[in-house]
């Protein structure tokens, strides 16, 4: 081993097990993509050792410069499959914005530009991470010092470039996760008008490059594509969509029957952490009230909130200072938390997309949890059509649960990689929005056992 490798600060390995989608690789390590030394250092201090599917498939392609439409399963490690590309391309000495990151949340965008920050520690390139709900001066404030990334949402950003705040005219990459998302009705103008603000190309080809990733692609992206999109390169990873490390189960209950369920998941299942999803902000902040009452420990979020409130949350969460979090699919795309084991569906969601990123959530990088469905009368008919999409099996869920199949073997053997009171980067709030949460719906049950964080991969700090 070479002198520079000794000297690094790697975190302590994670010795989960983990199924054929990380590592059915073809052997290549992340030395073999001839990358600066600086950016392997970080790469390895995020506890990287080799590459995943996705990023062997990714990396040489994006590095040669072509653009790039990948498709792979949630948690198999996209964001590094753009971050890394776009570290080792960027030019520090060249103090301009030369590439664009949008993601279509803020939440997403906060832990986008950790991941960014942590695999670039060494490299001297600047991120700024923008978003709505956020104060407009102080990103000004931050655009008049050096800026070479910027990660955001597209209003922001958009709003940025069109009042000639921050210039793209230089920018060299554009990349979009969950770029289907992206590409929806909700924001494809404003991306289109974006792109008016890169520079235009005179001759074949753009004069940047598109990097878009995601694990769903419906036919919305191809127009984009037809469009905007130079000879893409074309990568599927997905001959089957769901991950194998997730064993999915579905409980069939009357409306009202729900929360008595719930009840009982809580005080059968071994929950590390969980994600309940509900599909209207109204019945999480409700249900996140019936299980505080229950004394069971659970926070809430969705879009409605101040943007200081969610902030709190997202990070607390994932601190593991609270086993469960009640959201509405504000957080089903990208969002990573290992420590999550079970995901739960209170409300069974409206198409398949959604269903896969919701389940997504835990079985983070090839490791195993379980998805359980709460199924009433009129979702019956949507359960077997996603089933059927999905090519999937939603079981009946068992009187008892093998621990085997989302349960960590010895918890305390896992190190604990966060620093408890290290506060989240990111703009400050507006001041209409420092408003405090009404509720914040965290409630510690005694004799409660500790929720146990898992190894940090990318985010050790955060
Ligand atoms: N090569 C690697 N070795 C070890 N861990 C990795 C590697 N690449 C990524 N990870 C970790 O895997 C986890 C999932 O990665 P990431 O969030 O990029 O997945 P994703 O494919 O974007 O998923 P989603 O579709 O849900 O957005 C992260 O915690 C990340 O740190
Ligand atoms: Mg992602």
């Amino acid at each position: 081993m070479s002198d520079w490798k000794n000297d690094l600060n790697l975190p302590a390995r994670d010795l989960r097990p983990q199924t054929d989608d990380v590592l059915n690789t073809k052997g290549n390590t992340f030395e073999s993509f001839q990358l600066k030394r600086e950016l392997l250092m970080g790469i390895f201090e995020a506890g990287f050792e080799k590459p995943s599917p996705i990023q062997e498939e990714s990396i040489p392609v994006a590095l040669m410069g072509r653009d790039i439409l990948a498709r792979a399963k949630n948690g198999t490690g996209k964001t590094a499959s753009f971050v890394i590309p776009v570290l080792e391309k960027l030019k520090p000495k060249v103090n301009k914005i030369q590439a664009l990151i949008l993601v279509p949340t803020r939440e997403l965008a906060l832990q986008t530009s950790q991941v960014v920050k942590t695999l670039g520690a060494h490299l001297g390139l600047q991120v700024m991470v923008t978003t709505g709900g956020t104060s407009l001066r102080d990103d000004i404030l931050r655009l008049n010092e050096p800026v070479h990334i910027l990660v955001g949402t597209p209003g922001r950003v958009l709003d940025l470039a069109s009042r000639q705040l921050a210039n793209l005219g230089e920018c060299s990459m554009f990349v979009m996760d969950e770029a289907d998302k992206m590409l929806s009705r909700e924001f494809r103008r404003i991306i289109d008008q974006i792109l008016k603000f890169f520079p235009q190309s005179s001759g074949p080809g753009n004069a940047y490059q598109s990097l878009l990733f995601s694990a769903t692609f419906p036919l919305s992206v191809k127009s984009f594509m037809d469009e905007h999109l130079y000879k893409p390169y074309e990568i599927n990873l997905m001959d089957e969509l769901t991950l194998k490390g997730i064993t999915q189960y579905y409980a069939f209950v009357e409306e009202k029957q729900k929360l008595h369920c719930l009840n009982t998941l809580f005080s059968k299942l071994q929950i590390n952490q969980s994600i309940i999803f509900c599909n209207s902000t109204n019945r999480v902040e409700l249900l996140a009230k019936k299980i505080t009452e229950l004394d069971y420990s659970c926070y809430y979020s969705h879009a409605k909130m101040p943007q200081a409130s969610r902030n709190k949350v997202f990070h607390e969460f994932r601190q593991g200072k609270v086993r469960n979090l009640v959201c509405s699919d504000l957080l089903t795309r990208g969002i990573d938390i290992q420590a999550v084991n079970v995901v739960i569906n209170f409300d069974f969601p409206k198409n398949a997309e959604t269903y896969l990123h919701r389940i997504g959530r835990s079985g983070r990088f090839g490791h195993f949890g379980i998805a359980i469905n709460l199924i009433n009368w009129s979702d019956r008919m949507n359960l077997y059509k996603i089933e059927k999409e999905l090519g999937t099996e939603i079981q009946p869920i068992p009187a008892e649960i093998d621990k085997s199949l989302y349960v960590v073997g010895e918890p305390n053997s896992v190190p604990r990689p966060f620093k408890l009171d290290h506060v989240p980067e990111g703009n400050t709030v507006a001041p209409r929005q420092q408003r405090r949460p009404q509720h914040n719906g965290y409630h510690a049950q005694n004799g409660e056992q500790p929720v146990q964080p898992v190894p940090s991969q990318v985010l050790p700090e955060y």
